[in-house]
């Protein structure tokens, strides 16, 4: 039995990879498999929340009580995240949203008719995809924003720089790829105090607890 700490808030999560079409077969995506983040929606409806997640291309199911958009592409996941961020006290980014994007998607797939070894390989022109999460932060009355960062070296060097680059109270940060698809997890909580490190636990473990130190932060941050 979980203490009802977020009764009466609304939480936004993005979770999962993105994925960026290419051609109607082939596209370009993250490693994500979304379980953090569902974990999260799973624990914050479980604390009383009103939770929408909004996800990516995932084989998840929607944990219960959860309101659930599926999309594709990060302009989709924007595109989504946006009309609803300002109506929520809190957005929680756990999406592995990807950076870039083709620039242009080609309507038809694009062949490969040359003998092997006879062509040149078409060239892949990218776009900067949107930063979801700073531009929630960057609304007039922004929910209390909580991102996440997965890093291979320097996490808590480039998770503070996160924090500060994109304006939001606290980073979770966790040693990718080692997290990938994994059910447990480990993570440091990154805000303007310090660091807290929580120790390592399985995701929904991890995600309660989580759920605990945002219902904390916001009695704090609204009072
Ligand atoms: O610096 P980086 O982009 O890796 O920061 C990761 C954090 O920013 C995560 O919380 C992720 O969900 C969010 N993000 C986003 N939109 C992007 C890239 C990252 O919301 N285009």
């Amino acid at each position: 039995f979980q203490p009802k700490v977020l009764a009466g808030k609304k939480l936004l999560i993005t979770a999962g990879p993105t994925y960026e079409a290419i051609d109607p077969v082939r596209g370009i995506t993250n490693r994500s498999s979304g379980k953090m983040g569902f974990a999260i929606a799973r624990a914050a409806a479980e604390a009383g929340a009103e939770v929408t997640l909004v996800a990516g291309p995932v084989h998840l199911p929607t944990p219960i009580g959860v309101r659930r958009i599926d999309v594709h592409s990060a302009r989709e996941m924007l595109d989504a995240v946006m009309p609803l961020a300002a109506a929520h006290q809190v957005f929680v980014a756990t999406a592995a949203v990807a950076d870039w994007r083709p620039a242009q998607t080609q309507a038809h797939k694009i062949k490969k008719n040359a003998a092997p070894g006879q062509a040149q390989p078409p060239q892949l022109e990218l776009a900067e995809n949107p930063d979801i999460l700073a531009t929630v932060a960057a609304l007039p009355h922004p929910p209390m924003c909580v991102g996440f960062a997965a890093e291979s070296q320097d996490l808590i060097q480039h998770a503070r720089e996160k924090r500060q680059r994109k304006n939001v109270p606290l980073i979770v940060a966790n040693l990718g790829p080692a997290t990938f698809g994994q059910d447990d997890n480990a993570i440091t909580l990154v805000d303007a105090r310090g660091e807290r490190e929580l120790s390592r636990a399985d995701k929904l473990t991890l995600a309660r607890e989580l759920v605990r130190e945002i219902a904390q932060r916001l009695t704090l941050y609204t009072a």
